[in-house]
């Protein structure tokens, strides 16, 4: 089977780790990979291929940045050949980003058949790009590899359920390894936090709490009374919102540095005394290391990290200097993100769609 993988994005590189590893396992998958360049800085891109051990890709597409149309259109443009000449019998497409929806739709419409992970989820907010860009991709994919049980309900309640398998989260399964990998080693040398001292980790880049001055003026605000340090990862989405609208991204507690590769982020947030963050994927790794979490967000993809307020949502900041240093609960964390082999179950779900795909 050749399988081919398109990621565009941070986020997507961290799944595509767990998918290479269980693929190299097989001797009849042929994976290819396709980095479309929506990220491109070193610190968005690289970093994660080098340190979660993913091969080069085998295409890049050089998108860069732009408008929602201009970077969607361009990949979807740049897709078409690519797929014509390799012929896949599956295209792999992860989460919710521009890239996602541009691959999926170009292989859709060249009759080549579409997987999604990390389908079915939704925050009913159509306000956000994301979401806009994973309910297109579940409407046009043929295999929905589905998280959650939540995100399953979603899948059934739009008509989707007899494309949808439930694999659970193949984030557990990078997030538990990489765990394991830096256990004891803490922060990275560098960072403005001083060994021993107390601090909670941020992170700020969705558009509707950056693209508003006012808004990302009240988030850096807020960030400055927390009580203890505030150790901010600054997005580049954030650094060019911020510079645009003479926002000084510092003073108070703010402490502030450049994104961290993916270890270097896991052993931050192991040493965090909570996390405050608007990303999918930190509410969750937060909630699977037993870290507290609060969220800049109305809502969530992610509805079971709310559950005895591990996760906490604080979308009007009313609460959040008291909020980001509260105690972690003592209730347990149940399972719902899976047991760290979710790879292996949708690679299995891809083989067995397709070997059926192919007898029709
Ligand atoms: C994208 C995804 C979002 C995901 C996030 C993870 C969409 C609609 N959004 O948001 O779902 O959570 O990635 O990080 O696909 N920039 C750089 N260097 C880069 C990339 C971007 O400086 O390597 C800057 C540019 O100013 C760019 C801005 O960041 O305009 C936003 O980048 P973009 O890819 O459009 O969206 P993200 O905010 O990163």
């Amino acid at each position: 089977m050749k399988l081919m993988s398109v990621v565009g994005a941070r986020p997507q590189f961290v799944k595509l780790a767990p998918i290479c590893d269980a693929v190299a396992r097989l001797s009849d998958v042929e994976h290819s990979i396709v980095h479309t360049g929506q990220h491109y800085d070193p610190a968005l891109s690289d970093v994660f291929f080098r340190d979660l051990d993913i091969p080069k890709p085998d295409r890049h597409l050089d998108v860069g940045s732009g408008s929602h149309g201009h970077q969607t259109g361009g990949i979807l443009a740049a897709m078409d050949p690519v797929l014509e000449e390799d012929q896949p019998d599956c295209v792999l497409v992860y989460g919710d980003t521009n890239s996602t929806l541009a691959a999926a739709i170009s292989a859709v419409k060249l009759h080549i058949p579409v997987a999604h992970l990390e389908a079915g989820l939704r925050s009913f907010n159509r306000r956000m790009p994301e979401e806009h860009n994973r309910v297109l991709v579940d409407h046009a994919a043929d295999l929905l590899l589905a998280p959650t049980a939540t995100a399953m309900d979603h899948l059934r309640t739009e008509g989707l359920q007899e494309r949808a398998v439930l694999v659970g989260d193949v984030m557990t399964d990078v997030c538990y390894r990489t765990r394991d990998r830096v256990v004891g080693l803490g922060l990275r040398p560098g960072l403005p936090i001083e060994v021993g001292e107390r601090y909670v980790l941020a992170t700020v880049h969705r558009a509707g709490n950056t693209d508003d001055p006012r808004r990302l003026t009240r988030i850096v605000e807020a960030l400055r009374d927390v009580d203890t340090s505030v150790l901010l990862l600054v997005h580049p989405r954030l650094k060019a919102k911020a510079a645009v609208a003479g926002i000084e991204l510092g003073g108070g507690a703010i402490k502030a540095a450049a994104p961290l590769s993916y270890p270097d982020m896991v052993g931050a947030l192991q040493g965090a005394a909570g996390v405050i963050t608007d990303s999918g994927g930190l509410q969750k790794e937060a909630y699977l290391l037993g870290v507290p979490c609060t969220t800049l967000r109305t809502e969530t993809e992610w509805p079971e990290t709310l559950n005895d307020n591990w996760n906490v949502l604080d979308p009007d900041l009313s609460d959040l200097p008291k909020l980001a240093t509260r105690r972690a609960p003592t209730s347990d964390r149940p399972s719902y993100y899976g047991d760290g082999l979710a790879a292996e179950r949708a690679v299995a779900a891809i083989r067995s769609y397709i070997a059926g795909f192919g007898s029709q």
